[in-house]
């Protein structure tokens, strides 16, 4: 039996969590927890013995004493909990992208003293590591992230001033939370992949490339030194990826249906980095290293909150996020408090950004 802590129980990656552990006999929840919704219904229905609604999840962490943390919070918020399973070699199935986009090296630290499993739960890394599994890492040239391009690819940048958060929220392949479902709009999303990709498997930035493929039916793929590519397919279905990473090694049966392959669209385009100004930014960030990726999630989640409050328009999103950035020292973090207060220093500037010159 493989306790699991849910994280972020409530949301989009949370609520298909459940489904997949009740789905498996070997899986048993031990922990809900979510932002701010009541979990009592949904903690007695599963017989979660530890439920809580906001508050620190170390300390339910903690009580709970789980096999397998999954982290499906969406945020900074997720920091804490990703820290703690990785210095407690307690396995950490990951959804909270953003957790190893700011604290990459403090998190890579913590793997190496907890010893324990980082199970990437986000689909393009949790096919990037099925391609990499086994594989010696001399042999990989580089790997490909593919982003669907979202409701607006083809548009050129002046067509997307005037958008709106409903159509920015009507993702062509995707059924997730409203924050990632901007994040794919602007890119920022797979700006974020980018670097948890660094961080996850150790490839520098400039071996790690981003495509864009609409039908989100190849999920990335590794380029080999001899030329050839391994690529992973499958439906856009979330439940693949958590079921990979909740019942790994044994890979158990999903009831997701298989891909008909007859008369698949397979295209791949270039991302548009004029229209999509995301992508280069938190490379940049990532490529400066220190607090500038957590400074670049920072600005990007203020922004977007803005944005869909209806405060600042879509372009103001970068805007806000590439003056955030010019603005920080980036200074590296030596703990997860320095890590707190470069995430505050930015939302705080990046908030600042928001007011009307
Ligand atoms: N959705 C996807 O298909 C997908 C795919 C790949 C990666 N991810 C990543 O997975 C994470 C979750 O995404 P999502 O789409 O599931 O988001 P979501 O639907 O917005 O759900 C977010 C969850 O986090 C909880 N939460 C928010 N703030 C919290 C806090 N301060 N402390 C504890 N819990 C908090 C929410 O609780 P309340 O319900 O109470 O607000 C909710 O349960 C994100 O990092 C996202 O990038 C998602």
């Amino acid at each position: 039996m493989r306790r699991v802590a849910l994280l972020g129980a409530t949301g989009s990656i949370g609520r298909q969590a459940i489904d997949v552990v009740a789905a498996h006999p070997e899986l048993e929840l031990c922990a809900m927890q979510s932002g701010s919704t009541p979990l009592d219904a949904l903690a007695s229905e599963h017989g979660v013995e530890h439920a809580q609604v906001g508050g620190d999840a170390v300390e339910l962490l903690e009580r709970c004493e789980p096999d397998v943390v999954l982290n499906a919070i969406v945020g900074f918020a997720g920091v804490g909990a990703t820290l703690w399973a990785l210095d407690h070699g307690v396995t950490l199935a990951l959804a909270n992208k953003e957790s190893l986009v700011a604290a990459g090296e403090l998190a890579v630290a913590a793997r190496r003293r907890g010893e324990g499993l980082l199970l990437p739960v986000d689909s393009e890394h949790s096919a990037l590591w099925q391609c990499l599994e086994g594989r010696a890492p001399a042999t990989v040239a580089g790997l490909v992230l593919t982003a669907s391009g979202g409701p607006f690819r083809g548009r050129a940048r002046a067509e997307l001033a005037d958008v709106t958060p409903a159509e920015a929220l009507a993702h062509p392949t995707w059924n997730m939370g409203p924050k990632i479902t901007v994040d794919s709009a602007t890119l920022a999303n797979k700006g974020l992949e980018l670097i948890e990709a660094r961080w996850l498997f150790d490839v520098p930035y400039d071996r790690i490339e981003v495509v864009v493929h609409p039908t989100s039916v190849v999920h990335a793929l590794v380029r080999f030194r001899d030329g050839a590519l391994l690529a992973h397919v499958g439906l856009p279905d979330m439940r693949v990826p958590i079921s990979f990473a909740l019942t790994f090694p044994d890979r158990a049966a999903t009831d997701v249906p298989q891909l008909d392959l007859a008369g698949l669209d397979l295209s791949f385009e270039a991302p548009d980095t004029d229209a999509f100004p995301m992508l280069a930014l938190a490379r940049a960030a990532g490529e400066r290293g220190g607090t500038a990726p957590c400074a670049f999630n920072a600005a990007n989640e203020v922004a977007v909150a803005a944005f869909l409050e209806g405060r600042i328009g879509f372009l103001d999103v970068a805007a806000v996020v590439e003056e955030t950035l010019a603005r920080v020292d980036g200074a590296a973090a030596r703990d997860l408090d320095d890590l707190v207060a470069a995430d505050a220093e930015a939302r705080r500037l990046a908030a600042r950004g928001l007011q009307p010159a």
